[in-house]
């Protein structure tokens, strides 16, 4: 997209934890107008986006991604310059206990949205008034590093063109969207491309996931639950970065290719859960408590990935990204970010989550 133009974007999945972020971002520096669809699962949080409540040029839709007559309406009514499909299930231990919620989602709701965004984009191409719009239109698929499957120790990182191997019934879910989304580049000519990104962390992410699940326990002064030894690795990216790194790839990827986006940042879980207990107790010191004597070992996950790195040179050397939080500045504003932030960490701390916590650690013991 050039500078004097100003898109709008379809966003899906929004008010989610990258979904938000990304629309923030957008929005503080007036870079697109947004329509966010939202179904507002448990993960998503309207009370993220509240900055956004006067802005003109962002308007949030409840609504499922599988709901064709809501996408078409929405498509046609906005017109939309790209589909940027962050929309999904996204927590590897609820695929385990609930499989078909995720297929359901991330698998026919994107083959749902790719099939709508299709006719929607045939529908421009055969307007002469848009042919431009028509031109610049394209669909974002916002995947992850879990398609490729798990590393051992000293296998090289997943490049784009490492065979898919999925093991949890999420990374199935994704790698099979992934297929559509190349399926509809193939065969119907579809303007797509693909992101496929390690593990994130920052503001606003729900805390199912180890990073602020962890900072919200050594806050609260409970057990400090590290599944398996600790010694899973993972790759881990400051949010905003891959936000960029998505706005990057709309504007000048490829179209049909995939981009690997990852931190360069490999650590174990149990290196990331004691530097977190660190920044704690110096940001936050609680008389008589070091905070590393919470760590609990606990059941390991069900065919829990040993280790995921990425190898993230084809967007540096072809589109000119590179993260530029180092994980030591990311951890301490995010440590920070909820330690100001009581308001959204109380809400979200509902019965809903309270209902998770119980299901998921009440077995682990
Ligand atoms: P999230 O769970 O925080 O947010 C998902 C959002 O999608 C929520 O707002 C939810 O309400 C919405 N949603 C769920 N089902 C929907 C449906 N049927 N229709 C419309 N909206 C629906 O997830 P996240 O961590 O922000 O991840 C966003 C995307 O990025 C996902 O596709 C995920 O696979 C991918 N990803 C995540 C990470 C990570 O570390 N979190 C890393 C790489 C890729
Ligand atoms: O790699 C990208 C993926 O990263 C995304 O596609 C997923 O949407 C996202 O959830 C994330 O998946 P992980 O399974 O890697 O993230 P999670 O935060 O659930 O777990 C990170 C690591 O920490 C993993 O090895 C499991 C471990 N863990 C997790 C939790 C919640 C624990 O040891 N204890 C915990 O309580």
């Amino acid at each position: 997209m050039n500078q004097t133009y100003r898109p709008v974007f379809l966003v899906t999945g929004g008010a989610g934890f990258i979904g938000a972020n990304f629309v923030l971002r957008m929005r503080q520096n007036n870079l697109a107008k947004i329509i966010n669809l939202d179904k507002l699962t448990y993960a998503g949080n309207p009370q993220t986006l509240v900055s956004l409540a006067e802005d003109p040029e962002h308007q949030l839709v409840r609504g499922d991604i599988g709901n064709t007559e809501l996408v078409a309406h929405l498509l046609d009514k906005y017109q939309p310059d790209a589909v940027v499909n962050f929309a999904a299930e996204s927590h590897v231990d609820r695929s385990i206990l609930n499989p078909g919620e995720f297929v359901q989602t991330n698998v026919v709701g994107t083959l749902n949205l790719l099939d709508a965004s299709r006719g929607y984009w045939r529908r421009l191409s055969k307007d002469q008034a848009n042919r431009d719009k028509c031109n610049r239109f394209r669909f974002l698929h916002v995947s992850t590093d879990e398609v490729y499957g798990s590393l051992g120790p000293t296998d090289p990182p997943f490049r784009e063109d490492t065979p898919y191997a999925p093991n949890s019934p999420y990374a199935a879910s994704k790698a099979s969207s992934d297929h559509l989304v190349r399926a509809y580049y193939h065969t119907y000519g579809m303007p797509v491309l693909t992101t496929n990104c390690s593990n994130n962390y920052g503001p606003y992410q729900f805390p199912e996931k180890l990073i602020p699940l962890i900072i919200l326990n050594a806050l609260q002064g409970k057990p400090l639950p590290v599944y398996g030894d600790g010694q899973n690795v993972r790759d881990w990216l400051y949010v905003t970065d891959h936000c960029d790194a998505i706005a990057l790839v709309l504007e000048k990827g490829k179209l049909g290719e995939t981009y690997n986006i990852g931190g360069i940042n490999e650590k174990t879980n149990i290196s990331v859960v004691t530097t977190i207990c660190e920044i704690l107790d110096k940001l936050s010191p609680k008389a008589g408590l070091d905070r590393k004597s919470l760590i609990t070992f606990v059941k390991d996950r069900l065919g829990h990935d040993r280790r995921y790195a990425i190898d993230c040179s084809k967007i540096d050397r072809e589109l000119g990204w590179k993260p530029k939080e180092s994980f030591e500045t990311g951890l301490q504003q995010t440590v920070q970010w909820y330690l100001s932030n009581p308001e959204w960490v109380e809400a979200v701390q509902s019965g809903a989550y309270q209902t998770w916590i119980h299901q998921n650690y009440g077995d682990r013991k």
